[in-house]
């Protein structure tokens, strides 16, 4: 696992982060974006969907969980903040479909899936550090994206194993 940090001072440094991971971004790559309301997780999707060349702009999909967006692969770009307990096994089984495969998946609020899935994903934790700047924590079992994120600036996180 590569644990990576990086550090940004502005909206657009958010979203430039997200244009590095979404070039570098490989079919079946899942993302988890993690961290409060208005931490910038939303922000980081559209760069990841301008980085995958998709060209139509990118809303948070909190009323209705799941937005699809074709650029140069599909971006799943889902929002579980509404999935309040648990997910319904329909749901997980929708959701097992629609990430991973020939799409790429980023999804915010992802604290109700299952470990498993979490474990082959990309998990991205950002943490407002004041009303500019946000601390991103990278835990990646993807060399690309570990690449990717370390050319875009991030260095060794806390914990990380060269792994
Ligand atoms: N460094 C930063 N990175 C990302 N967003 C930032 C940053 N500084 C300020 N912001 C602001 O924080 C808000 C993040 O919103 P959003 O991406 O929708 O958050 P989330 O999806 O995590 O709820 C935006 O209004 C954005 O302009
Ligand atoms: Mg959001």
């Amino acid at each position: 696992m590569h644990r990576l940090r990086t550090t940004s001072t502005t909206p657009d440094q958010t979203r430039e982060f997200g244009v590095a991971l979404g070039r570098a971004a490989q079919a079946g790559d899942i993302l988890l974006l993690d961290g409060p309301f208005g931490s910038g997780k939303t922000v980081l999707v559209q760069g990841l969907a301008l980085g995958l060349d998709v060209t139509e702009y990118v809303s948070s999909p909190s009323f209705i969980m799941i937005n699809e967006h074709y650029g140069r692969l599909r971006l799943v770009h889902v929002d579980l903040y509404r999935v309040e307990q648990r997910l319904d096994p329909e749901t997980l089984a929708q959701l097992e479909e629609e990430l991973g495969g020939d799409a790429i998946g980023a999804v915010e609020w992802p604290g109700l899936l299952p470990a498993e899935l979490r474990a082959r994903s990309t998990e991205l934790r950002l943490t407002p550090v004041d009303e500019t700047t946000r601390t991103i924590d990278i835990a990646t079992p993807s060399n690309h994206l570990a690449a990717a994120a370390r050319d875009a600036g991030a260095h060794d996180g806390p914990g990380d194993t060269h792994g």
